[in-house]
């Protein structure tokens, strides 16, 4: 079975605030984006990538991915990624080559996500569980709030996971999916639930962690002060 892997990076990383778009902050001398096209590649039965990029860095994402592409000998196409990240799923999906019947997606803001990771979930989709994404267990005690701030719950927390990327799906099941629902989850997962398919969480790990904040992209220079296959 080919697997082609979408990697979201169109986002503008506005939490973060840095003078590029996210996913071309660097980190060790190596782009976000860089680091998820690599592992994306290192990845088993990789038959393509498929990048959005914000539109008018099309040409700095193929800068970045080119080298990569040539090394692994796998294609890997740029895209004009949408407005929002489902938008952006779907300008990607259409780009995979219809031998690609298992689709991972993959933010590139969690640029440090194994190529074990997408080995795992990509493992664990068939056909009667046709979405899988990783998760961790919850360490905070969660509670669900009124528009008030008053506690209305407290889910039992050993039921609880913070899902990751990259999230498996079959590829058609996550098209009827976003056919049906559009672009109004923020993890594509969601949209499996609302067809009423079974979604598998499988083992994620803190590798996979989001850079979301400039704390987030301070922990990332901590681990990776320098990318040994960096120029
Ligand atoms: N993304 C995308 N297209 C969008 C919005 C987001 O491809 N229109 C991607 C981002 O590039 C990122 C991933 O989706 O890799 C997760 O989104 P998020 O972490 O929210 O990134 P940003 O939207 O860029 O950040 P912010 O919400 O802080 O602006
Ligand atoms: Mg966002």
């Amino acid at each position: 079975m080919a697997i082609g892997v979408l990697v979201l990076a169109a986002g503008s990383g506005s939490r973060l605030g840095a003078s590029v778009p996210k996913a071309f902050v660097e980190v060790g001398g190596t782009t976000l984006l860089g680091y998820a096209v690599r592992a994306a590649l290192s990845a088993r039965n990789v038959g393509c990538v498929v990048v959005a990029a914000p539109a008018d860095w099309v040409d700095a994402a193929i800068d970045v991915t080119e080298p990569l592409s040539r090394a692994y000998g796998i294609p890997v196409q740029v895209v004009p990624g949408g407005a929002e990240r489902g938008d952006s799923v779907l300008a990607a999906v259409r780009w995979l080559p219809a031998e690609c019947d298992l689709v991972l997606i993959h933010d590139a803001a969690r640029a440090f996500a194994t190529s074990a990771l997408f080995d795992r979930v990509a493992a664990a989709v068939t056909a009667d569980t046709p979405a899988v994404v990783p998760g961790e267990p919850v360490v905070d005690t969660i509670k669900t709030v009124d528009g008030n701030g008053f506690v209305v719950g407290t889910p039992n927390r050993a039921l609880l996971r913070a899902v990751q990327t990259p999230q498996g799906f079959v590829r058609d099941v996550l098209l009827e999916a976003h056919a049906a629902y559009g672009s109004v989850a923020t993890d594509d997962a969601g949209l499996v639930e609302r067809l009423g398919r079974q979604v598998l969480v499988v083992a994620g790990e803190s590798d996979a962690f989001k850079v979301t904040t400039p704390d987030d992209l301070a922990r990332a220079h901590r681990l990776h002060p320098r990318d040994p296959s960096a120029p």
